[in-house]
């Protein structure tokens, strides 16, 4: 006699009362969470970009001013935050996050689409979601000038200090390199397309480089939030500077 398995059943959706086995939170919380925060930080991004000058205040730079960039009267933000912006936008884990806490596209795994005629990523807007690689390119070029940023950081005039600024600019940067590092384009540039891992030397360092993507990746959701917090932790910081609203705590030699 045929012993078949128990079949799982797709899990309809939370109108029908069925509860998310792998969380005891309330179905509306993430996609809620998702919507607020999402939206937040998008209008907060804004009006950084357009709106506000060059976020220095020595020996801070804001993360969405870098690397600074000044000709005439246009808001220097514009040069550079376009990447993050469209690598963020273009994020794999983003998106599963936008299309279901936004427009229920669908709302989760198993349950039917809303929408009759739904063409993916194949027209007109998302069909530009597919350029994340070429955007991951242009944020690790950023990621780097953040690095050089996060030292100057440590730099009081010549003496070696910390202060409160440093501290969250370097938190700032790891938190980025672990979200950019960790990203599924680049896991696949490093190992997607090998057929052999051990074969020759450059295959086994695809395979180490591989490895390594893989373990950031694992919770690059984490990643994702994590970074977004510190980015915009970061410029208020800076920007509260710059005001004269804040004093920055410092611990120079
Ligand atoms: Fe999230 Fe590339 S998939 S940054």
């Amino acid at each position: 006699m045929a012993i078949s398995e128990p079949v799982a059943r797709p899990v309809a959706a939370d109108r029908t009362g069925v509860k998310n086995p792998y969380s005891v939170l309330p179905n509306w919380l993430y996609p809620a969470f998702v919507v607020v925060a999402l939206s937040l930080f998008g209008a907060y991004a804004l009006w950084v970009v357009f709106f506000q000058p060059l976020g220095y205040v020595m020996p801070y730079l804001s993360p969405f001013d870098s690397p600074p960039i000044t000709l005439g009267r246009i808001p220097p933000a514009i040069w550079v935050a376009w990447a993050p912006l469209v690598f963020r936008l273009s994020c794999y884990y983003y998106r599963k996050a936008y299309f279901r806490s936004f427009f229920g596209h669908p709302r989760s795994c198993a349950v039917p689409e809303p929408k009759r005629r739904y063409r993916g990523e194949t027209a007109f807007p998302w069909v530009f979601n597919n350029f994340h690689r070429f955007a991951f390119y242009a944020t690790v070029v950023q990621v780097g000038f953040l690095w050089f940023d996060a030292v100057i950081a440590f730099d009081f005039g010549g003496r070696f200090g910390v202060g409160f600024g440093s501290v969250l600019m370097l938190a700032n940067v790891l938190l980025l390199s672990g979200y950019t590092f960790g990203c599924h384009a680049f896991r696949h540039l490093a190992g997607g397309d090998l057929d052999c891992f051990s074969c020759s030397l450059a295959a086994r360092a695809r395979h180490r480089l591989w490895r390594g993507v893989t373990i950031l990746n694992i919770k690059h959701d984490r990643w994702a939030w994590a970074s977004l917090f510190t980015v915009a932790a970061t410029d208020i910081y800076i920007r509260l500077l710059l005001a004269g609203v804040l004093h920055d705590p410092r611990w120079v030699s």
